[in-house]
């Protein structure tokens, strides 16, 4: 797996380090009662249980699913917010009834999964819907929503790597890297082959 990685943008230490000064950001700044963390699914998996530890705030958690990638791909396929698939929308929502929630994803690309999820919720009678992603990506177009807390910003490139996957693999990977173009032409020919 790791001859398969390009570059390392963000090493492990470095994560643990800004994890603990972005969650002493949210602490000071998040109400005090009806917080509900809300990882989304699969992708902010890894980065929201490291941050939910390193919060002293009397929280609830519960999770929602939303995809927009499929398999080979390095670009979003989903066109508008309506294009991305959510899952356990109805647990979440009822979850989200009169608090306020925190979502917690991987990374701020076109901002399509964000605005997605915080349309749901807060037509869902939630008090307030922030939104939290590890990373944010420096792209030339802007993104349809803003994250109120960001951990990192990076270039406009497909990463890996922490949660985030490309064709399902490498969420494992504790730092976050870019993969050599050939393992991704590879997969990218199998996938049309198949
Ligand atoms: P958005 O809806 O375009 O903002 O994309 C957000 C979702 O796309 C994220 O939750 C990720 O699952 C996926 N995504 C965007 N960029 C990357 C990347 O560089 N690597 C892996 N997944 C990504
Ligand atoms: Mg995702």
């Amino acid at each position: 797996m790791l001859s398969d990685l390009a570059q390392t943008l963000i090493p492990p230490d470095a994560i643990c380090e800004r994890l603990d000064a972005l969650a002493a950001q949210m602490a000071a700044v998040l109400p005090t009662r009806d917080v509900v963390l809300m990882p989304v699914l699969t992708g902010g998996l890894v980065f929201a249980a490291d941050l939910m530890r390193r919060l002293p705030t009397r929280l609830s958690v519960a999770c929602v699913g939303a995809s927009s990638y499929a398999g080979a791909r390095t670009t979003s396929e989903a066109q508008s917010p309506d294009e991305v698939r959510l899952a356990g929308l109805d647990a979440a929502r009822a979850a989200a009834r009169g608090k306020h929630v925190v979502l917690v994803d991987d990374i701020l690309d076109t901002g399509r999964t964000l605005l997605a999820l915080q349309g749901a919720l807060q037509a869902s009678g939630a008090l307030s819907v922030r939104t939290c992603v590890l990373l944010r990506k420096n792209r030339e177009e802007a993104a349809l929503c803003a994250a109120d807390f960001v951990a990192f910003d990076i270039p406009d490139a497909f990463v890996v790597g922490y949660g985030l996957d490309f064709d399902g693999l490498y969420r494992n990977l504790p730092g976050i890297h870019t993969l050599k173009p050939e393992v991704v032409a590879a997969a990218q020919t199998k996938a049309a082959m198949a």
